[in-house]
């Protein structure tokens, strides 16, 4: 992958950033993602490249998301791409913060290849490295974390999702002392934070997509932080009953096809298998890792965060201005 590809990588997300722009707010997150899609899908396809989509939002009959599998570009180097278009749809249609448009990209086979379903993760910075072991208790795995940075637990802060299946867990860390932010959506953003070291989040635990998941250790192992996941199927996560377990059979063949497993730990190497993968995302709304997109003097501006696992500087932000209308022509 070259440096210029890079670049046009920002562009990707930016294109999508502001396609789900326009719809922020209007309480259809469907349509806000399904223009974050075409966006994306028109300006991947315009890139020298021979693009495969190896994370997406669904298998080949769940046009129009971009599938897993599908193939884009015109022709070129062979990359591996895992896309979350718009990471909170909700936040989008709702007008909340933290919405971001996602992408990670590497040479060819250097990402996971796994079907859109749950997945557990464990996501520290790099002076935690090497610490964490999802096959002990999230306790212990944090006792560990804050003996590696010299602090007591009770300055060590951890951030999660604020869903229901982590209620109990958010009561009993706070109980031992640890300080748990629970935000309501975009664990992607979460895991970024743990590498960021101005957030103050040292840990970034939860449940959430598998998409998010890779899409997310491209941006840790370029930064040199650690992570650990499994996959879950949906009845291990949602309500156990006969519709989920049916969900979690074809979850399971989808794994089989595409070699990974279920509850298996996933160290970050077999996530992303090479340093050369590169992360870039464009803020829709304003959130602690990137600006939203602003409306000023006519003119469209987002900010775009560059994560790039082969370059000198590892990290770029860049500012973007656009047409107001140029979500409407890509
Ligand atoms: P969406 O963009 O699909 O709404 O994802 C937001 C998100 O919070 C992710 O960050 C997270 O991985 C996932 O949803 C959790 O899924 P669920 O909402 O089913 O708990």
């Amino acid at each position: 992958m070259n440096q210029e590809l890079v670049y046009r990588f920002a562009e990707v997300t930016e294109a999508a950033a502001l396609a789900g722009f326009n719809w922020l707010g209007r309480g259809n997150k469907n349509a806000a993602d399904g223009a974050a899609v075409t966006a994306m899908r028109q300006c991947l396809n315009q890139l020298s490249m021979q693009g495969e989509i190896v994370i997406g939002e669904g298998e080949i009959d769940d046009a129009p998301m971009l599938f897993i599998g599908e193939k884009l570009g015109q022709g070129g180097v062979c990359v591996d791409i895992a896309v979350d278009p718009i990471e909170g749809t909700r936040m989008t249609a709702m007008g909340q913060s933290h919405a971001v448009a996602v992408l990670a990209a590497g040479e060819q086979g250097s990402l996971l290849r796994a079907p859109d379903m749950y997945m557990e993760k464990l996501v520290v910075g790099p002076k935690a490295r090497g610490v964490i072991d999802l096959h002990k208790p999230l306790l212990d795995n944090i006792k560990a974390v804050a003996e590696a940075l010299n602090k007591p637990l009770s300055e060590l802060t951890l951030i999660t999702l604020a869903k229901p299946r982590h209620a109990a867990l958010i009561s009993e860390l706070q109980e031992q002392g640890v300080r748990v932010f629970a935000v309501p959506d975009g664990d992607v953003a979460a895991a970024l934070l743990t590498c960021t070291p101005e957030s103050g989040i040292d840990m970034m635990y939860c449940v959430g997509g598998a998409p998010e998941g890779v899409v997310s250790a491209a941006a840790i192992r370029a930064l040199g932080g650690d992570m650990q996941a499994r996959l879950l199927p949906r009845h291990q996560v949602k309500e156990n009953n006969a519709a989920n377990r049916m969900i979690a059979d074809s979850e399971m063949t989808r794994c089989q096809a595409q070699g990974v497993h279920v509850n298996q730990v996933l160290l970050l190497e077999q996530l992303v298998k090479s340093d050369r993968v590169m992360f870039v995302a464009t803020g829709i709304t304003q959130g602690d890792l990137l600006a939203g997109i602003t409306r000023k003097d006519g003119q469209l501006c987002c900010e775009t965060l560059l994560i790039n696992g082969l370059g000198s500087a590892k990290i770029r932000r860049l500012q973007s201005w656009y047409p107001l209308d140029h979500a409407i022509h890509v």
